[in-house]
């Protein structure tokens, strides 16, 4: 059985459309509750049993790297104050995995990012989590990719149906016979509208991918928007009769839109112990307001 040891990590977006919060500070960096989203999205990649991350960072993206790094005064001040639990919680994150850097000096696209990857990747298949999309903890998203890959030896996209108004935002793939489990995609097209869509399977940022996508990748034009766009080349791999889709029973947040990332923050504080009961009587009483 493949296993799977490294996952990549684009962080390198500007993060538009958060601003102003996302003009001195990286988008990755937006905290659910206390913890920033890109952490959230590491530990499910650790859950799934990777071993190495590699984050493909940009200029500006200096907290993402101190975040998973020692923070010695910080640590120093929490072991003399004698916080041993804040000094647990900040070092934890630093033995999270083993942690690579790798620099997108331009803002060219998705695919474009995920090829600046691959000398630390080098001939191994690979996790890819687009750090906008959150999956909930209790369920395990990345490993519902890692057991279609191990089942076909393909690369995998992670899909979800979406409203027929919301395909023009994904890439879509073809769909499924309806039997609920990895199905092999015959087409993918990125942002398609509506009329042009092949289903309403749409990929949600959780990918497995075998190395010879870099090949597609190192051919690739610019696609949509004047991007490199990573769909364009898993459409070769479709072509070749090597991808497959992975349906993702799991709740799903785009972080990357604000309305989701509210609901994110409300739904994370209820699963929290420390926060569930007093947050709860406050929500209802403010919704009798309304
Ligand atoms: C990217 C991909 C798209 C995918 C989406 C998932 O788009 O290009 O195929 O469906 O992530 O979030 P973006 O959201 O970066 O525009």
């Amino acid at each position: 059985m493949k296993t799977l040891r490294k996952a990549v990590i684009p962080v390198a977006g500007l993060g538009t459309r958060f601003l102003p919060a996302t003009k001195a500070q990286p988008k990755e960096m937006l905290p659910l509750v206390d913890t920033p989203v890109i952490q959230y999205v590491v530990e499910e990649a650790i859950r799934a049993g990777i071993e190495s991350i590699v984050l493909v960072t940009g200029r500006g993206k200096g907290a993402i790297e101190n975040h998973f790094d020692v923070a010695y005064e910080l640590e120093d001040t929490l072991r003399r104050r004698g916080k041993q639990e804040d000094l647990d919680l900040v070092r934890d994150i630093t033995h999270l995995a083993q942690f690579a850097y790798v620099r997108q000096g331009e803002p060219l696209g998705l695919g474009h990012a995920v090829l600046c990857a691959r000398h630390a990747v080098g001939d191994e298949p690979f996790a890819l989590l687009l750090g906008d999309d959150v999956f909930d903890e209790r369920d395990s998203a990345l490993e519902s990719l890692i057991t279609a890959y191990q089942a076909t030896g393909k690369s995998v996209v992670g899909v979800q149906e979406v409203p027929e108004e919301h395909v023009s935002r994904y890439g879509i793939v073809s769909g499924s016979s309806g039997s609920g489990t990895a199905w092999d995609v015959t087409a993918i097209v990125e942002k398609p509208r509506p009329e042009d869509a092949p289903s309403r399977w749409a990929v949600v940022g959780r990918y497995v991918l075998e190395p010879p996508v870099f090949e597609h990748l190192a051919a690739l034009q610019p696609g949509v928007g004047g991007e490199y766009q990573l769909t364009d080349a898993l459409a070769i791999l479709a072509r070749e009769g090597r991808l497959v889709a992975a349906p993702i029973p799991a709740r799903r947040y785009d972080t990357g839109n604000k309305l989701d990332y509210l609901k994110a923050n409300v739904e994370f504080a209820l699963k929290r112990e420390d926060l569930r009961s007093d947050f709860a009587a406050y929500l209802k009483d403010l919704v009798k307001g309304f």
